[in-house]
Formats: C-alpha cells, sequence, structure tokens
C-alpha cells in the first residue's frame, strides 16, 4: 500500500523534511517484519458529537509526555507525535495538569508547522474551575501549545465546591472569543454532564472522556448508553490499561485478523461508533501498531468472545 505525500509534506523535524511532494510513500517503512504484521494502515475518522468535525478513531494521549529526563527523551516525545501525524492519526490529547505544562509545550513543538491538520484536545484542572481561572488556565495552555485555539476544552474532572453554570459560562465566552472550538467533560457522570449540558446557553458538551478499556467496562453500564443515544463522543482513556496489554484475547481472532494483542484491545474498545480512544505511546513501532489497529473489524460472536476472555 502507498500513499501520496499532500498536505503533509510540510512535516519536517529540526529542518529535516518527513515527506518529499508527489512522492509516493509506503506506510511502517522503518521496521519491515512489523509492516508485514500490522499490514494495514488505514486511519479511520469519527464525527464528533453531533459536529461535523473528523477526529481519528485511534488518537495520541500525552500523559507523562513532558516528563524526560534528557534532550534526547524530550526530542524522542516530539517525533513520536509527529510520526503519529504522519500517519493521520489528527486528534492528540493533552492537559494543564500533565508534567506541570510541559506536556502541552512538547504538543506544542510537534504541531506548530502543522497546526491545521490536527485536531487538538486540552483539558482545564479541577483546581481552576471558577470563572476567572478558566480563562486564565486557557491562555496559559494556548501559550504552551504555540496556538491561538484549542480545538476541544475539556473540564479535567468535575468540582462539585464550583457551580458548573460558573465553569460553563466561562468556556462559552472562550468560544466566542475563539479561543476554544468546542466543549467537553471529563470524568463526569451521566447526571454531571446533563447538568453542564443544561448550564450551557449556545453550545453542546460534545465529548466526555473517561477510562475505558477491556481491563476497565465501568462506563458501559451508564454512560456508554447515555454518549450512544445522545450523540456526545465517548473518548476512552487508558485504553490499553496503561501498558497491561491482555493476555487472554484468543490467538485464533488476532491471527485470523493479523492482529497484535495491543491492537485488538483498541478494536474492541471503539467497536461502538461513540467511542474513540487516545492510547499513549512514545515508541514509534507501537504508535504505527495503534495507528493500523481499526482497519478490520471483529464480527459481533469475536467480540463477545474478546469480552469473555
Ligand atoms: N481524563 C483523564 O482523567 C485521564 C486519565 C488518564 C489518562 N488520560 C489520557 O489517556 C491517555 C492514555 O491513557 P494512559 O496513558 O493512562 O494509558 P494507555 O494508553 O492505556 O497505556 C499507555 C501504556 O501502553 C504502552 N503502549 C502503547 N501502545 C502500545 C502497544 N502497541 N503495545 C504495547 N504497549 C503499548 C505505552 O508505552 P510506550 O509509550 O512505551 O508505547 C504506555 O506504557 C493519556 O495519555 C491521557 O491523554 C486521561
Amino acid at each position: 500500500m502507498t500513499y501520496k505525500a499532500g498536505a503533509l509534506t510540510r512535516l519536517s523535524y529540526r529542518g529535516t523534511p518527513l515527506l518529499a511532494p508527489g512522492k509516493l510513500y509506503v506506510p511502517f517503512l522503518h521496521d519491515n517484519s512489523k509492516a508485514r504484521r500490522i499490514g494495514r494502515s488505514t486511519v479511520e475518522f469519527r464525527q464528533l458529537g453531533r459536529t461535523n468535525e473528523k477526529i481519528s478513531t485511534i488518537g495520541m494521549g500525552a500523559w507523562r509526555i513532558g516528563s524526560y529526563r534528557s534532550s534526547d527523551e524530550r526530542e524522542g516525545q516530539v517525533r513520536a507525535l509527529r510520526r503519529g501525524i504522519e500517519l493521520g492519526i489528527n486528534h492528540i490529547d493533552t492537559a494543564e495538569m500533565y508534567a506541570s505544562g510541559r506536556s502541552e509545550e512538547v504538543v506544542g513543538e510537534a504541531i506548530k508547522d502543522v497546526r491545521k491538520d490536527v485536531f487538538i484536545a486540552s483539558k482545564v484542572a479541577p483546581g481552576n474551575l471558577h470563572h476567572d481561572d478558566v480563562a486564565k488556565s486557557c491562555r496559559a495552555s494556548l501559550r504552551r501549545l504555540q496556538t491561538s485555539y484549542i480545538d476541544l476544552y475539556q473540564v479535567h474532572w468535575p468540582d462539585p465546591n464550583v457551580p458548573i453554570k460558573e465553569t460553563m459560562s466561562a468556556m462559552e465566552e472562550l468560544v466566542d472569543e475563539g479561543a476554544i472550538r468546542y466543549i467537553g467533560v471529563s470524568n463526569f457522570s451521566v447526571k454531571e454532564t446533563e447538568d453542564a449540558r443544561a448550564a450551557l446557553s449556545k453550545n453542546e458538551i460534545v465529548s466526555n472522556q473517561v477510562e475505558y478499556s477491556l481491563a476497565n467496562r465501568y462506563a458501559e453500564s451508564e454512560i456508554l448508553p447515555f454518549c450512544a443515544r445522545e450523540k456526545v463522543t465517548l473518548i476512552a482513556y487508558s485504553p490499553l490499561a496503561r501498558g497491561n496489554i491482555s493476555h487472554s484475547i484468543p490467538k485464533a481472532i488476532l491471527q485470523k485478523y493479523q492482529l497484535t494483542p495491543a491492537q485488538a484491545m483498541l478494536n474492541w474498545v471503539t467497536r461502538h461508533e461513540q467511542v474513540v480512544a487516545i492510547p499513549k505511546s512514545v515508541d514509534v513501532g507501537h504508535l504505527e501498531e495503534n495507528a493500523a489497529s481499526v482497519s478490520v473489524r471483529f464480527d459481533a460472536a469475536e467480540y463477545e468472545e474478546i469480552s469473555a476472555a
């Protein structure tokens, strides 16, 4: 499989272009053994909430990105994010809390010359949900991300001590100013999501980011059915169970679809149309693997078999 370098010819790292215009590229070139194992490279996109926005079903999480012991390690993190973008992943998830803002700085460096090709999601920390603090946090995030707008700005965790109306009015002002495009929440129950929706006067809650994986299926009881019914995107965090890759997915299914266990976990977690996942990786091989995890779909019986494994 090949693709022609188009808009992504602007991608470069430290002055070295990654793709040349018009040239045909074979994805996953750097490791042929993995290329055979991964096989396919189709990146899939899904609608964000009820909007017309398309975000990649497999995004990139940036928790722990920004924690580094050397400049080499930092450069490796930038390189990994850029490889993900080059593969077609457009959704990058970060937060002001991650590595005390350094995650946003690394993301900012990775996207600075391809800003329009990516969808940046960040989060305001639970301690900053009063009206003026939301705006202050957003401006600091914009500076670290080196951008004039955040695509999706999420409330990281609910804070019962701050009226949601106060937080949401600040969020709507940020939309009016063009500092953010969409409003989302994270770690909100159905009731909290409904309260946040009701507190908005002219915008919608487009997403709720919650933990969801083969190892943690709590979201299936209420949040997933609510999101499916109301067309709110469920952004699955820790979709690889924080690196505890399952050993119990039936081998016959993995072999049939030529998937690794990690790919099968990402495939499984995104089986509902309303779900996208944001695995974190700073390993280029893992990123390539993750990007290629949803080009096939298990049948219903296989999903059940994996769920029960
Ligand atoms: N909203 C919230 O409260 C919240 C909470 C937690 C996380 N999050 C978001 O969700 C993102 C992902 O969650 P997470 O970082 O907790 O865990 P995760 O994505 O489930 O797992 C990450 C771990 O899996 C490894 N990994 C990635 N791809 C792999 C592959 N193909 N094969 C084997 N191992 C692989 C990574 O190592 P390598 O880097 O070496 O590949 C890393 O150790 C975060 O980065 C963050 O953006 C949000």
